[in-house]
């Protein structure tokens, strides 16, 4: 009899096999993703082990979430030294990592202030109503009225609210009824846009490089535009960095690698250094000084474990070694992938040290190259059926890169030759 059909009281992780493990969760949880038959057991750096000690390059990075690496000496050691202090005490109270946290990560950013909340969806629903509070309050929208313009195939999280203006079926059907008041526009396309807003419009809500559309970067000048939009008909220019932000795209923001400045930032993913899920919503006083006592909150939000991690984050950011990295390596695998431009991939989108590649339909499909890629060692995700996204955690060396870009020509290779 396999383990996993015992009772759960007799099941010692240890004498568990992948399978097992798979088993398990197939049985006891949603089937809400299809995660490839890996079993991870540890990481460390740009590498995890799985349960029977073979290693994965891992090119996902929990989506951008694990920048700096695997067990992260530096934030590992900051969590460390706050569970021994204290990890929740709610915002009820003050306490000793949230002012620091809090005055760290604005002079990083460079906004006034900041409202802490846990995931990036979270960063999302927060700053829609902070920018319909301030379409009430500051620009005198009539009550019900305030409307938000977003793009077209953008990804902003699995909220009721934030599904309600996707148009990916697979994120959307059977969800609703969905929250009204977005109108979607064309990512890239300023005329688009400046037709959509009105005088009712709170804000315009973008992702400054699509990532789960395949790593879309703006094209040139239009973000430049949309500031200028915003700037001119009162609206709040509201950038989505939860997956973009914080040194993927060689910068501290995307933002940044465009030359704009918007009025709020959304951060997440790589703000909880791999570690806790830590996000945040920052913006100047004038608009996040729209919230009073009791109208938003988290219980988590904030934490001191939160706090303590993100403000490691920080400090890391704020050597600029990062970026560096992603701007030098991203340059690199930029240069390695496009070699299999026409042997097996059709395109490749690289924007810092993160990656589209566009798998030739006539090959294969972006989930076959993954499965593929896991036989060779590396970890990478697909999605939109043809595309699959690289995001190496930045700690990552340019032989490891080769690794992967060899193992992605030999995955392409073999599927072709089937
Ligand atoms: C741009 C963007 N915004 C928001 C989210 C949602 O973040 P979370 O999964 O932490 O809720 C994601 C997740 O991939 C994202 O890429």
């Amino acid at each position: 009899m396999s383990l996993y059909t015992e009772p759960a009281t007799t099941i010692t992780d240890e004498a568990l096999t992948a399978a097992d493990h798979i088993r398990l969760a197939d049985r006891h949880a949603a089937h809400n993703y299809a995660p490839l038959p890996v079993v991870i057991a540890s990481g460390h750096g740009c590498w995890v082990t799985d349960v029977a000690g073979n290693r994965y390059l891992d090119c996902l990075a929990a989506y951008s979430a694990v920048n700096f690496g695997h067990g992260n000496e530096r934030i590992l050691a900051a969590a460390r030294a706050q569970l021994n202090r204290v990890t929740l005490t709610s915002r009820a109270f003050h306490h000793d990592q949230f002012g620091p946290f809090s005055a760290e990560l604005t002079a990083l950013i460079g906004k006034d202030q900041l409202l802490p909340m846990n995931t990036g969806a979270e960063a999302v629903e927060s700053g829609i109503k902070v920018a319909r509070k301030w379409a009430y309050q500051v620009k005198g929208v009539p009550d019900g009225r305030a409307n938000i313009v977003v793009a077209a195939n953008n990804f902003h999280g699995r909220t009721t609210t934030v599904i309600s203006f996707s148009d990916d079926p697979d994120a959307r059907a059977d969800f609703g009824p969905y929250t009204p008041g977005f109108r979607a526009v064309p990512f890239g396309d300023a005329e688009a846009l400046a037709a959509a807003i009105d005088t009712d419009t709170a804000a315009v809500l973008l992702e400054p490089v699509q990532g789960e559309a395949g790593v879309i970067p703006p094209p040139p000048g239009y973000l430049a535009r949309v500031r200028a939009l915003c700037t001119e008909r009162n609206v709040l220019f509201i950038a989505d960095e939860v997956q973009s932000g914080l040194a993927r795209t060689g910068y501290t923001l995307a933002c940044e690698r465009y030359g704009v400045v918007p009025d709020m930032y959304l951060l997440g993913k790589a703000l909880g250094g791999g570690v806790v899920p830590v996000s945040a919503v920052l913006a100047d006083a004038d608009v996040l000084g729209v919230l009073r006592p009791g109208q938003h909150g988290s219980t988590f939000g904030g934490n001191p474990l939160a706090c303590a991690v993100a403000r490691e984050v920080v400090a890391l950011l704020a050597t600029g070694e990062y970026q560096e990295r992603a701007r030098q390596l991203g340059e690199y695998l930029h240069e390695r992938l496009a070699e299999l431009v026409g042997r097996g991939l059709t395109a490749v989108r690289c924007v810092g040290l993160w990656a589209g590649v566009d798998v030739d339909p006539a090959v294969g499909t972006g989930r076959g190259v993954c499965e593929r890629l896991l036989a060779h060692g590396v970890l990478a995700k697909d999605t939109h059926g043809q595309t699959l996204r690289l995001a190496p955690p930045l700690v990552i060396e340019r032989a490891e890169l080769d690794f992967a870009v060899d193992a992605l020509r030999t995955s392409l290779g073999e599927i072709a030759g089937r």
